[in-house]
């Protein structure tokens, strides 16, 4: 089935006020394609002025606790991010997994409090370089889907972003036989663990989506968007991948 792509940027931990200009020729972008969902997630600190310069353009976040409330000292919650103007939130990407030692659990704890915030959790997932040419790449993708997806998630609230530690910020990609095996068997996991609303579960792909790669990746079956890091930073770059979902 064919679903309505989302192509998502993740500023990392790059972005200022002053960055927030790109937005406007994003915005103007995501509004002439009108058949392509848009977002940007900048910083925390970005999200509320990001918001009121571009309302009509969809707002996330990189993170967000797993708990509601209480004594987490510098951590934020998915309401707060919700009344910043956040739409989504990325939980579980591969670079916090591996620097703030992120399990399954906790990855689950914090889809489960974004979609209860109302917000879209985008879930990562991916192999790193050692797990792929030891012949683990599907089984390590399927075990983090098992440990972090929502049981009760829902395919409005819920994206997939299968993202391979190498491609990310190498240049480098997986062949789009690869791309499309991993998409098929976390389709296959998401029927398994989600029923019926498995099918409807967008994935993206991300690691090193670039303009002049990004149709391809995207003509990929099962690929149903980018989660895109550098070549988001600016429109010049992410306006072309957006163009690319058409
Ligand atoms: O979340 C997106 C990211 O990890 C991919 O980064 O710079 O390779 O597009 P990049």
């Amino acid at each position: 089935m064919a679903l309505r792509k989302l192509v998502a940027g993740n500023w990392k931990m790059n972005g200022s006020l002053e960055a927030l200009a790109e937005l406007d020729a994003i915005a103007a972008a995501a509004r002439e394609q009108a058949g392509v969902d848009v977002a940007v997630c900048p910083p925390f600190t970005l999200i509320a002025p990001a918001a009121q310069r571009q309302p009509g353009l969809a707002i996330g976040a990189q993170d967000c606790h797993g708990n509601a409330k209480g004594a987490h000292t510098g951590c934020v919650s998915a309401a707060m991010l919700a009344e910043a103007g956040a739409k989504l939130a990325i939980v579980g990407h591969s670079e916090r997994r591996a620097d703030q030692h992120e399990t399954d659990a906790e990855v689950q704890a914090k889809a489960v409090a974004a979609i209860g915030a109302g917000l879209t959790a985008i879930v990562c997932v991916g192999e790193t370089e050692a797990e792929r040419d030891a012949g683990r790449a599907v089984a390590v993708v399927e075990g983090q889907l098992d440990g972090s997806i929502p049981r009760d998630g829902k395919a409005a609230t819920l994206v997939v972003a299968y993202e391979p530690v190498w491609a990310i910020g190498t240049g480098r990609t997986p062949s789009t036989a690869d791309v499309a095996e991993m998409h098929a068997a976390i389709r296959t996991k998401l029927g398994a663990l989600l029923g019926g609303e498995g099918p409807g579960v967008r994935i993206l792909y991300g690691g090193s989506v670039k303009p002049d790669n990004a149709r391809e990746l995207l003509a990929v079956a099962d690929v149903d968007g980018a989660l895109v890091g550098g070549a988001s930073l600016t429109a010049a770059q992410f306006v072309p991948i957006i163009e690319g979902a058409v």
